[in-house]
Order: structure tokens, then sequence, then C-alpha cells
């Protein structure tokens, strides 16, 4: 199961994440959003990212530019999904969505192809279930920003065939990446670990243990975490998070996970993080 076209389907920060280090690893890419608005940022995000790279004496410039060439922005999800060897979605955590996202590319992309969701906590086996053939689906979370981060997490469900996985890892390694396997529990290993810290971070900070800058002070000093709980939360976004906290306090039924108030009071009051301007820390 060679991986030579790739689909990415959604253009945000994931996906145009996704589809550059496709594109630079050699791969044929289309980068599908149903808004060719989101299309065109999604695109201008990986020139931007690319030169960036080349500023940086990461990327040759023929590469980059290569790589450009390799992208085709599409707004039609048959187009997006013909020929393809390997879709992977990036759409918004909703599993209906991916469900439905799914069952329509079953009836466009080549039998062969394989799905694969970028969800940082959605049931593997539950986005493949209404699939014909839920072997050809697997997991693979990317981190973000995708170029940067060095891990790509494989999650497998009791379904996923192991060729499915053997060529998702061949693929892993092609684009630069360190992959982990992972079975398919809630959270899986990343999301679990990350988002549990998270919390405590935020009960932390509610409590008035300390401030938000000395609590991730704490970890990024005393731990050495790149980043602190606190600021990581706001570049990932509260809304984001508290959405994973609640489905991680209902699938592992531990309230470790569960968003406290104070998380649930700034989302309201329009404090997402980095996104908005104003999280933990104020931002731009
Ligand atoms: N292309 C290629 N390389 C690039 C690049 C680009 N566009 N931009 C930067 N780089 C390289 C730099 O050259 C540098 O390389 P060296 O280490 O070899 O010098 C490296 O990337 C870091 O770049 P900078 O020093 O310019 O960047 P920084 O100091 O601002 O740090 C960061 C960037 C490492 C990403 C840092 O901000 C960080 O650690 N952020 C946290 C990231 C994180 O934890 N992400 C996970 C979020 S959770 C998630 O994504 C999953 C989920 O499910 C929600």
């Amino acid at each position: 199961m060679d991986i030579h076209n790739v689909a990415v389907i959604g253009a945000g920060t994931m996906g145009h994440g996704i589809a550059q280090v496709s594109a630079l690893a050699g791969s044929a890419v289309k980068l599908f959003d149903a808004s060719p608005d989101a299309v065109a940022r999604g695109l201008q995000k990986i020139r931007d990212s690319l030169q960036k790279g080349v500023e940086k004496g990461k990327t040759r410039a023929e590469d980059a530019e290569a790589a450009l060439a390799r992208i085709t922005g599409v707004s039609q999800l048959g187009e997006a999904a013909e020929g393809v060897d390997l879709l992977v979605e990036a759409i918004p955590e909703r599993i209906e969505l991916k469900q439905q996202l799914f069952l329509s590319l079953q009836s466009l992309a080549p039998a062969g192809a394989i799905f694969a969701s970028n969800t940082s906590s959605l049931s593997i086996g539950g986005i493949a279930s209404p699939l014909a053939d839920p072997g050809r689906v697997i997991g693979m979370h990317f981190f973000n920003p995708v170029p940067i981060m060095a891990l790509l997490e494989l999650v497998v469900s009791d379904q996923t065939r192991p060729e499915v996985l053997d060529a998702a890892r061949a693929f892993g390694a092609r684009i630069g990446k360190e992959t982990i396997t992972v079975r398919d529990m809630p959270g899986f290993a990343t999301s679990r670990l990350g988002v549990c810290l998270g919390m405590e971070a935020i009960r932390m900070v509610e409590q008035g243990v300390a401030s938000a800058e000395d609590i991730d002070k704490a970890m990024v000093l005393g731990y050495r975490h790149p980043v602190g709980p606190l600021r990581l939360t706001d570049m990932v976004g509260l809304d984001v998070r508290v959405n994973i906290g609640e489905h991680l306090a209902r699938a592992l039924n531990n309230p470790a996970f569960e968003p406290p108030a104070l998380m649930r009071q700034m989302v309201a009051e329009g404090k997402l993080g980095q996104k908005s301007g104003q999280g933990f820390y104020r931002w731009g």
C-alpha cells in the first residue's frame, strides 16, 4: 500500500500543515475545504510557512517551490477523493460530522484508499463504524505546528488492518515524523496526559495556588516542558479543550478531565486563547 496521492479534508490549522509536510515529502496533495475562501487561506498559510522554513535554513527554496506546485486546492469532495491513496480528515471534532464525511468519501475514493482521522480524542472505531470497510480507517494524530512537531500518533481500532498501520508508519517516516502506535482508547496517549495536566493547572489558578505565569514556569523550568500547560491551553483553544475534556471525563469516567468552572466562564466570555487574543495570556 504505497502512498503517493494524498487528500487532506479541511484546510484549517491542522489541515494546511498536514498538506504541507505531505507535499514536501513528495506526495501529490489535494487540499479540500467546502469553503473556497478557507482553501485560499490554507494555501496562503502553506506559502508563508514554506517561506519561513527557507528563511530559517530548514527548507531549500527549490524544495519549497516544488512542494507548492504539488498542492492543488479543491472545493469539490469528488475531486479531492479521485485517485487518492490516503485521505486525512482534519474537520471539527464531532463524530457525526466525521462519520458523515467518511460515508460520502467511501463512494468517491478508490476502494484501496486509507481513511485517516486527525481526531485528538474521538474513537477511531466509532468514526469507522458506519463504513462498509472499517478496516481501512486509522487515526493519524498530528501536532500543531505540524511542520515543526516531530510526533505522529497512530491510533488503531480493533478493526484497523495491519497493512493499513504499516502503510501509515511508512508514510510517517517519509514525512519525517516519529510514530507511536496507540490503542483506540479515549484520549489515546497524548491527549489523555496533556489534557489532564492542562485541567489540573486551571484548577490551580482557580484555587490561587500561583499565577498562570508561575504555574507554567514550574513545568517549563522544573520539568523541561517546552511550553507550560496554561500557555498550551491558550494555543490549542479553550473552547476546543472544553469539548475534549467533557468527552474524556465521560468516556474515562474520570472527573480529572472535567473542565473547571473558570475555564467555562472564560469560554463564555470569549476568552478562547491565542485565536481570540485573550486567554490565560494576552496574545498579539
Ligand atoms: N518550517 C520548518 N522549520 C521551522 C519553521 C518552518 N516554517 N518554523 C520554525 N522552524 C524550526 C526552527 O528553525 C527551529 O529549529 P531548531 O530547533 O533546529 O533551531 C524550530 O523549528 C523551532 O522554531 P522557533 O525557535 O522559531 O520557534 P519557537 O521558539 O517559537 O517554538 C515551537 C516553536 C517549538 C512550536 C513552540 O512554540 C512549542 O513548543 N509550542 C508548543 C507546541 C505544542 O505543544 N504543540 C502541541 C499542541 S497539542 C496538539 O497539537 C494536538 C491536539 O490534539 C490539540
